[in-house]
């Protein structure tokens, strides 16, 4: 794979002069020598340093103890017997850390995991793209409009998303507002998770707006109402056990980066390890997974679940690669295969690929991203996905699995709670001429709420009909 600096000149190692930073853990940090794809080209070196000083002495987002617990969550899923619902923005955005923005999308989120849950009847493991899903990689280091080029945006972390010299110039200041941003989105979750907001008994109060009109949601009323009777038989045995009250809920991000998640690694005082602790999970992009390079370098250092995606041209030795450097001692939950081959490409593309891994004796989880490989632009010009293409690809990824004997692990997805018009199709069906109508990502077509309970549905179907 070529390997393209962020603005497309060959990368230079960074070294950095010593700081706070560097002396807490550059000698640990081998990926600063290598070569690392997608970062930003930041004007003002000796601003970034100063920054990252600050970060390295800001508390932990996680405890590296959720991290482990989350490692062992996805161990159950490499062994078959829980599935991982893992879903958020495209691109978070600082403008968008409300509590009506954060409460509506995990909304969604445990309104999926119900479905799937009581109808595939199976363990949903919890993990929202959020608290710290900022950074993104492009395609393109410029971008061009009227004749107008500018640097590209990547994310609010980095640059300002609005169209002007003065918004995309990245601006390390930036990386301290993703800190706070991402605690804050944190807090209002964990309040939301544990505080009595997700318990279990609030099934319908969560379908409670737009959503609950339009045929997901009535199928999802429906649903809820079993689970009423469900939990108000178990209340009559005797029985209320503390799991129906509060919702285990992770957090993940692409960690791409790297000068933010390295100066977020801290030395675990219990174990004497290293743990990102700017999320639960961070996983590495298609763009930047090159073996020798400075991301997969890092990600092998932490001891969090990672995850790396894998798209179409994915060899088998590359994926064996991965896994010798990433997960060397076989831990079922600390490698997770994020596939995202496109609905057309996935039947061709993954059994080789799933085969020979579990042949080679590795216990990875497989997750379905039908999103990224299914983008395409609409005559209007948006950039979407069709609902029929991302179910396709689900479908696909159930039949490989069912082919091998092996399991389907969870899907990945991009969504909102809102109800944005960005991606075509579902059952309270969007068409390309409605997208101009709340079009609001700031990257990638996201699924709204109700193209996303659809999803539920027919994945929950999926798994049982395995
Ligand atoms: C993403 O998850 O937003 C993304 C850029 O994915 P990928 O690395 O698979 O292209
Ligand atoms: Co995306």
């Amino acid at each position: 794979m070529a390997l393209v600096s962020s603005f497309g000149r060959a990368p230079k190692p960074v070294v950095r002069p010593r700081s706070l930073v560097d002396v807490t853990v550059n000698e640990t940090f081998t990926w600063r020598s290598l070569p690392a794809a997608q970062q930003p080209e930041w004007p003002d070196t000796a601003a970034l340093d100063g920054v990252l000083t600050e970060l390295a002495s800001y508390p932990p987002l996680v405890f590296a103890g959720e991290c482990d617990q989350l490692r062992s969550r996805l161990g159950a899923v490499a062994r078959g017997e829980a599935f991982v619902l893992q879903g958020g923005d495209c691109a978070e955005a600082f403008n968008a850390v409300s509590a009506e923005h954060i409460r509506n999308k995990l909304k969604t989120l445990l309104q999926m995991a119900v479905v799937l849950t009581y109808a595939a009847k199976v363990p949903v493991v919890k993990i929202g793209r959020i608290a710290g899903q900022y950074s993104k990689p492009r395609s393109k280091p410029t971008e061009t409009r009227d004749g107008v080029t500018l640097p590209v945006y990547r994310g609010d972390s980095v640059n300002g998303f609005e169209f002007t010299p003065e918004s995309r110039i990245p601006d390390p200041e930036r990386l301290k507002r993703m800190y706070h941003a991402s605690a804050s989105t944190l807090n209002l979750v964990r309040a939301f998770t544990t505080g009595g907001y997700a318990d279990l008994r609030q099934v319908h109060a969560w379908n409670q707006d737009f959503v609950r009109n339009s045929p997901a949601g009535q199928r999802y009323e429906k649903l809820a109402k079993e689970i009423d009777n469900a939990l108000a038989f178990m209340q009559a045995c005797g029985v209320e056990p503390e799991e129906f009250r509060t919702v285990e809920f992770y957090s993940s991000h692409e960690a791409l980066v790297l000068d933010y998640e390295t100066a977020m690694t801290r030395t675990d005082s219990r174990t004497g390890r290293l743990y990102d602790v700017s999320g639960h999970m961070v996983w590495i992009g298609e763009r930047t997974r090159q073996l020798d390079h400075a991301h997969i370098e890092f990600a092998a250092q932490v001891r969090n679940p990672v995850g790396v995606k894998l798209g179409p041209t994915t060899s088998v030795d590359d994926a064996l690669a991965l896994i010798d450097r990433l997960d060397p001692e076989r831990e079922p939950g600390r490698l997770t295969f994020i596939t995202r081959m496109g609905a057309k490409k996935i039947r061709d593309v993954l059994p080789e690929l799933v085969e020979k891994v579990t042949a080679s004796g590795a216990q990875v989880a497989w997750i379905c991203d039908p999103m990224h490989g299914n983008t395409f632009e609409a005559g209007s010009g948006h950039k979407t996905r069709r609902f029929d293409d991302v179910l396709d690809e689900v479908k696909g990824f159930f039949e490989v699995h069912a082919a091998l004997g092996t399991h389907p692990g969870g899907i990945h997805v991009e969504l909102t709670g809102d109800d944005v018009t960005e991606c075509v199709g579902g059952g309270d069906e969007v068409v390309e001429d409605d997208l101009h109508q709340r079009y609001e990502t700031f990257c990638d077509p996201r699924l709204n709420r109700s193209q996303s309970l659809d999803l539920a549905f027919l994945v929950a179907e999926m798994y049982r009909g395995q």
